[in-house]
């Protein structure tokens, strides 16, 4: 027989609206201090219209928080040489403190290549080897936005790790395969004992229903179902996407990697899409950008 459990929901932009109230705060010590306030520059190259969307919406959280911001628009055909001389240029100018380069780039550049040339010390995505490694062995450096962003939710609503199995579903860089290291770590959040699960995952859904806590980012709308989570599990969902939708204005609605109506009711705690990972991805990004000024 099934328990239906009444769920909390995790709402990532009450918890972020708290945590930027705080940022706000420190910007104006900043300002004060040393005349000028935290500042971010964001790379967009091309004109892929989600990535222009995500960084706009970095852009304005940066203006909320009364940082000062820099948007770079290069075109898609800019060279691999020409993208990294303009990063060399971002890192030698003393008014940035920290910037990043939104991907997926274009595939005539080589990614990797431009992540390597990013100064660590503002390399506030977390992304270049230097963070990663430290991130790993637990020494001081810039955790990634989204698995920081999740998680700051977490101990925003005092979600219990220690001891618990948590399941990750999906092994990116950016959001898989730091939040599997995050959630291992010895400390809060984490604890936990983890598995991380991929394409290659043999009967993913008896391995995600062991899962005490289930952080998905598979990329894929709708894939984690209600026959797939424990009764009484806390499920992230990092997914985020459009889908048409001929009743709605804009012609789409949001949805995740989770089906929110049927896998709610089992939950303790669930994200919701929008409003859940998404805004504190970039309040994680505002922390990291406070961090760098800092430094
Ligand atoms: N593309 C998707 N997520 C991210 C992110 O967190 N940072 C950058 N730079 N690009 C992304």
């Amino acid at each position: 027989m099934s328990v239906l459990t009444s769920h909390q929901l995790l709402d990532g932009k009450r918890a972020s609206d708290a945590i930027r109230r705080e940022i706000a705060a420190k910007a104006l010590e900043v300002k004060a201090a040393r005349g000028r306030p935290p500042h971010l520059a964001a790379v967009l190259v091309g004109s892929d219209g989600a990535s222009q969307t995500y960084v706009e919406s970095k852009v304005k959280a940066c203006d909320g928080v009364g940082f000062r911001s820099t948007l770079i628009r290069l075109p898609e055909t800019i060279s691999e040489e020409e993208l990294l001389s303009r990063v060399k240029q971002l890192n030698k100018d003393k008014e940035l403190d920290g910037f990043i380069v939104q991907l997926p780039l274009p595939s005539h550049i080589d990614a990797d290549r431009i992540t390597l040339a990013i100064d660590p010390a503002k390399d506030v995505d977390g992304f270049h080897p230097v963070n990663v490694g430290n991130m790993v062995l637990g020494l001081p450096g810039f955790l990634p936005a989204t698995p920081s962003g999740i998680c700051e939710l977490l101990r925003h609503y005092s979600i219990a790790t220690v001891g618990k199995h948590c399941v990750v579903v999906g092994r990116s860089n950016i959001v898989g395969t730091p939040m599997s290291i995050l959630m291992g770590r010895n400390a809060y959040p984490g604890n936990c004992t983890v598995t991380l699960a991929h394409s290659r995952t043999v009967d993913l859904p008896a391995i995600t229903r062991q899962a005490d806590i289930l952080i998905v980012a598979i990329g894929k709308p709708g894939f984690i179902t209600a026959d797939m989570v424990k009764e009484g599990a806390v499920v992230v969902d990092v997914g985020i996407h459009r889908i048409p939708d001929a009743t709605r204005k804009s012609g789409f609605r949001l949805m995740g990697d989770v089906q929110f109506d049927a896998v709610a009711p089992k939950c303790s705690a669930i994200t919701p899409v929008p409003g859940g990972v998404g805004p504190m991805t970039i309040t994680s990004l505002l922390l990291n950008t406070l961090k760098a000024c800092l430094l």
